[in-house]
């Protein structure tokens, strides 16, 4: 038996973001090992469409619709999942939206998206679920979505990256304010590299300026071509969630090859530079 399978099978799994790409790889994966999953999106039909893979496949899950930029929604969530299945034991707080162009050319209304959805989402999340987890008493795991992204620096993903950074820094935190606690609750900060996903599709990119289509095309293709397998991805990351890990990568090479760069960075105290090989990305 697999760590993952040791761990989560029998237990209640919520996923946001979980209509699509990461969300959707992690969903089907936690039906694998035997988890009832909440499969929740802003789009209902997609998040539908993924509990239905997993019924097919001899699992459990319900579809919710949730839009994780509403605190709100996110109450409604936990108090609505509790009701329902009991005990909630993996929590990933996946949802999130790159965005790209200038940070003085993007629209009000995109900042507060990106903002709303990849920093409020996750802390909204934790705070909706975490009295309700620690009140049960039970032993569960909370996975929030980083990225290689947040080590790095590139210019006009400015607004993604940033947020990538705090909520590296928010799972830091909350991992010690677990242990501060003596909370039996684990706290991962997953890490992807590159996976294959539809982050960087053209319809992803709504109300951004439209100077950013060429560089958001350019990333699209390098995911395609160079991006790792989706369900490959998903099942090294959840293994990884199940042993406790606070690092969760899915291509450890390129984590550890990322955060040599930083510390460099951080340690020399140089000026901020456009990473090997991004420039011909920001050239279109
Ligand atoms: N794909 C990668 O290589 C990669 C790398 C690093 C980090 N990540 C992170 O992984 C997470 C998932 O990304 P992905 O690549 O699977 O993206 P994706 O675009 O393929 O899927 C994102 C899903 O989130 C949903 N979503 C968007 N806004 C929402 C909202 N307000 N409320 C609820 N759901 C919403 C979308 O409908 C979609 O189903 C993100 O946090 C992203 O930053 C991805």
């Amino acid at each position: 038996m697999t760590k993952d399978e040791e761990k989560f099978a029998g237990g209640v799994a919520v996923i946001t973001g979980a209509g699509a790409g990461i969300g959707s790889g992690f969903a089907r994966r936690a039906g694998e090992l035997g988890m009832t999953v909440v499969v929740t999106d802003i789009n209902g039909a997609a998040a539908e469409t993924v509990a239905q893979q997993i019924r097919d496949a001899g699992g459990k899950a319900d579809a919710m619709v949730v839009d994780v930029s509403k605190p709100s929604e996110l109450d409604r969530l936990a108090d609505e999942v509790y009701a329902k299945y009991g005990s909630v034991r993996l929590l990933i707080n996946n949802a999130g939206i790159e965005t790209i162009g200038y940070t003085w050319e993007i629209p009000a209304d995109r900042w507060e998206a990106t903002l709303n959805i990849n920093i409020h989402g996750i802390i909204h999340g934790v705070r909706a679920f975490v009295p309700k987890m620690l009140a049960s008493g039970e032993e569960c795991w909370i996975a929030n979505l980083a990225s290689i992204g947040a080590f790095g620096q590139m210019p006009t993903q400015t607004a993604y990256m940033l947020t990538k950074h705090a909520i590296q820094s928010f799972s830091e935190c909350l991992y010690l304010e677990m242990e501060l606690k003596g909370a039996p609750i684990h706290v991962s900060s997953i890490i992807p590299g590159m996976i294959k996903t539809s982050i960087f599709n053209a319809d992803a990119g709504e109300g951004e300026p439209a100077a950013a289509a060429g560089h958001r095309k350019a990333m699209h293709d390098m995911m395609a071509n160079y991006g790792m397998d989706l369900a490959e991805g998903t099942r090294v990351m959840l293994e990884q969630v199940a042993a406790n890990k606070f690092w969760v990568s899915s291509q450890p090479d390129m984590t550890e090859q990322t955060l040599a760069g930083r510390i460099q960075f951080l340690q020399t105290q140089a000026n901020p530079q456009i990473a090997d090989g991004a420039r011909h990305l920001l050239e279109h």
